[in-house]
Parts: C-alpha cells; structure tokens; sequence
C-alpha cells in the first residue's frame, strides 16, 4: 500500500540508481518548502553530488539568506553555495516601474546568475554535471499539459525551465507526483523545521513586486522592516497558521502626516492578509484584532523610517490579485 515512507525510499533508491558514482546535480533553492524538501530528497540520495544555489537577488526579506544558510546548509547538511547578485539585480532595476518590466527583469537576471553560478560548478567538479533539480509538484505537471492559469497568463511567474536548452541537463523533479499538502507532510518526514514547512509563499520577484513602483536599496529596506514587523506580529500573536500569505508592501505615494509641531510628507505601507486554498481566488483576512492592527500599525510608523500612513487591503481576488504588482 502507498505510504509516504514508501514512497521517499522508493525515490531515494531511484534516484541513486539513476545518478551515476561519478554524476553531479546541481539545483535553485529559495528557502520555500518545495525547493527544501527537493533538495533534501537528493541530500539524501547523493549526499555531496548534489549542488544547491541560492541566489540572493537584493530582493529578500529581512536575514533571509542567511536563515537559508543556516537551515539547508548547516541543519540540513546541504552542500550550498549562496551567491550574492544583489547589486546586479538592483541596478538592473535601475528606472523601471512596469511591474511586468520588472518580473522580466528579475526573472532573466535569475537565470544569468544561475547559468554562471552552474558553469562554475560544472568547472570545478571532477565528475560530470548532468542534471538539474526541480521541485516541480503534480498542479505545475497538470497546469503545463493541459492548461495556462490565470494567474499564469496575467502574471509571468518565472521558473528556471528554460535553462536546460543551453545546459543540456536532464530534469530531476522528485515531487512531481505529489501535491502541496504531501509535500509538507514528506517535509515533517525528513526532519525540515515545521516553520519551514508551514511557511507562506514568498513570489521569486520577491520585494521586487512589493515595493510598487521604482525599486531602489533604501525603497527595499523600508518594505522589508514593515514586513518584517508585520510576520512577526502575525507569529507573535498565533495567526501565522489562519492565514495563507501575508505581507507589506510599499506604495509609490507620499501622504502627509504630523509629528511633534512639524508636518512630515512621507510614504504609505498596505499591509495584505489573504486566506485560500488555491490562489486563484482569495478572501482578505477579517481575523486580525483591533489590538493587534493598532500595534502594528504604531510600530511600523515609530520604527519604519520615511513612513507616516498604515493601510490594510481590505480588497479580494478577484478582482484584486494577492499580489499589488
Ligand atoms: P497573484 O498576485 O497572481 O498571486 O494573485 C498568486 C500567488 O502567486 C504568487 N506570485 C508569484 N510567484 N513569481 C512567483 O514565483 C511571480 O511573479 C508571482 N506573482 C505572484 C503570489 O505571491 C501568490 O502566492
């Protein structure tokens, strides 16, 4: 009968038996669940042939390269190599506002570093590098054979795909029988942190598509302190769990404000809280309490430098999306 231990060992033997003794892979990790458990799935398996890279794009949320760092390579005993590109997807950024722009932008410049990151590797490795990791799940299966999403079509989600034309690796997608919820649960099977199984999603443009408008370094360090308070509020006051993705997003409007005996013109935060089950359609949150909103509302305004407004989205999807950009 099918039980996930099954399962895990039947994929970890295949996967042996399939990589030769002297093949490599190499793979993106995020720090999201499915890239995790992909990841330690071929840990597993090939221990030290497998190559994880983490590209900090300048667009994550606050320590969270490190934290990755820290859970894939020290915890988990991923060999990983965390590549630094920040400066070369901010000025890349340089000037744009079009949100589609952008994704491109961001997309694009994640497949450059990845590619040269791999090269590298592939230069230093004695054996040979044959074949690429993804945590592709059984709805992203589905979704390419039969039919494009909205959001799909609306929005370009980018993914590495398009790689393996130039590098003529062979794909390796241990999770692509599996759903979202079975890929938490072969998580909490290999020892990942409930944290990090349980976490929100997080876009691959990251703060890119949440500081709305032109992305700068300092526009991205007001976002990422406003969000950081926000899921820390939201963890410190149990509602992490009832919710589907939260987050903070800067928006390109300056309002007016008062503070002491002077007026200020400063920047607006919209905090999101979404609840869903497959992100197609989404319903605003309605669990936060007066408490918690006045709470985060005033430490963000204290603590956030250059902001003097709070909103809360209050708008579902459709016809807003989850995502403001
Ligand atoms: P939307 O904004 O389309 O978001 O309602 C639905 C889900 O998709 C995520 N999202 C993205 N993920 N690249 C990604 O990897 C993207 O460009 C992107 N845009 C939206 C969003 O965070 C939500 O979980």
């Amino acid at each position: 009968s099918w039980s996930m231990e099954n399962f895990v060992d039947k994929e970890i033997d295949r996967i042996r038996k399939m990589i030769g003794p002297n093949e490599h892979v190499i793979g993106a990790v995020s720090g999201g669940v499915d890239s995790t458990v992909a990841a330690k799935v071929l840990k597993e398996a090939i221990g030290d042939r497998f190559h994880a890279i983490m590209v900090d794009n300048g667009l994550l949320r606050l320590n969270e390269a490190e934290e990755v760092r820290q859970t894939l390579g020290e915890y988990l005993g991923i060999k990983l190599t965390v590549v630094d590109a920040s400066e070369e997807f901010i000025g890349k950024l340089a000037g744009v506002t079009d949100p589609e722009k952008k994704r491109k932008i961001i997309g694009n410049t994640f497949i450059h570093v990845f590619e040269r990151e791999a090269e590298r590797i592939v230069s230093e490795t004695s054996g040979k590098v044959e074949y690429l990791l993804q945590g592709t799940l059984y709805p992203d299966v589905i979704e390419s054979i039969s039919f494009k999403g909205p959001s799909q079509t609306i929005k370009t989600h980018h993914n590495v795909g398009g790689l393996l034309a130039d590098m003529k690796l062979k794909l390796i997608e241990p999770l692509r029988e599996l759903f979202k919820d079975e890929v938490r649960q072969l998580g909490e099977l290999l020892g990942i942190e409930h944290s990090l199984v349980w976490r929100h999603p997080f876009p691959g443009p990251g703060l890119g598509i949440r500081v709305l408008g032109e992305v700068n370094k300092a526009q991205l360090e007001i976002a990422r302190k406003a969000d950081h308070i926000f899921i820390s509020e939201i963890r410190a006051h149990g509602y992490y769990e009832q919710i589907s993705q939260a987050f903070a997003a800067l928006l390109p409007v300056k309002a007016v404000g008062v503070m002491g005996d002077k007026r200020t013109y400063e920047q607006v935060i919209a905090l999101r809280a979404i609840t869903t089950h497959d992100f197609m359609t989404a319903d605003w949150f309605d669990g936060f309490s007066v408490a918690f909103l006045k709470k985060v509302s005033s430490r963000i305004c204290n603590e956030v430098n250059g902001v003097n407004r709070v909103f809360y989205d209050i708008s579902s999807k459709p016809p807003a999306t989850v995502e403001m950009e």
